[in-house]
């Protein structure tokens, strides 16, 4: 059984993430969404939110399923005996430092490929941080959610952006 990786900080999950699991999960045999973490990021929802979120995305993906895990991406792989990590490249931008991920992740487990899918053009600007920062304004990010997330993120960053607003006043 062919198993692959999806990992990331789905901070939240955008539908540029769900375009890449779409993909991976015809690829593969099965495929892990793994919320992982990510040292240098301060993340608005917490891990158990993120992978609720991922979840209500993925009900049609029977292969697909959700975990998180706080340890090193490399050590998760081995222990599930997965043979690929896939990633979205969004630009060439994102190359130098995914490019060094993937060696050091080959470095400290030989048994798994990284394998980078390419984001789609309407989904190339797009991160997680984006939405984030759209969303706490009160502006509308239906194009660059799932809509079956909306709500509950919509919900939830608001509600961040007026108490960090209270706490300035
Ligand atoms: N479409 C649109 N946006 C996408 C995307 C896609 N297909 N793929 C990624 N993005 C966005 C993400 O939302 C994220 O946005 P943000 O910076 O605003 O949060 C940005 O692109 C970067 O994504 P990514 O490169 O996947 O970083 P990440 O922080 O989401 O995930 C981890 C990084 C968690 C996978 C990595 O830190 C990790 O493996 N951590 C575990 C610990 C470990 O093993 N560390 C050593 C690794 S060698």
């Amino acid at each position: 059984m062919k198993i692959a990786v999806c990992p990331g900080s789905f901070d939240p999950i955008t539908k540029g993430h769900l375009d890449i699991i779409t993909r991976a999960a015809k690829l593969f045999d099965a495929v892990i969404v793994l919320v992982s973490v990510n040292y240098d990021k301060k993340t608005s929802f917490t891990a158990e939110e993120r992978c609720d979120l991922i979840k209500a995305c993925i009900t049609n993906l029977p292969n697909v399923q959700v975990d998180r895990f706080d340890g090193l991406l490399a050590d998760y792989v081995r222990e599930k005996q997965a043979c690929a990590i896939v990633k979205g490249l969004r630009a060439m931008s994102d190359f130098e430092y995914e490019f060094q991920m993937a060696l050091a992740n080959k470095k400290l487990y030989a048994g798994a490929e990284t394998i980078f899918l390419t984001t789609n053009a309407e989904n190339m600007y797009l991160s997680s941080s984006l939405v984030r920062q759209i969303a706490s304004f009160g502006g509308d990010i239906s194009d660059f959610v799932p809509e079956e997330i909306l709500t509950p993120i919509n919900q939830r960053l608001n509600r961040l952006y007026q108490q960090k607003k209270l706490g300035k006043e």
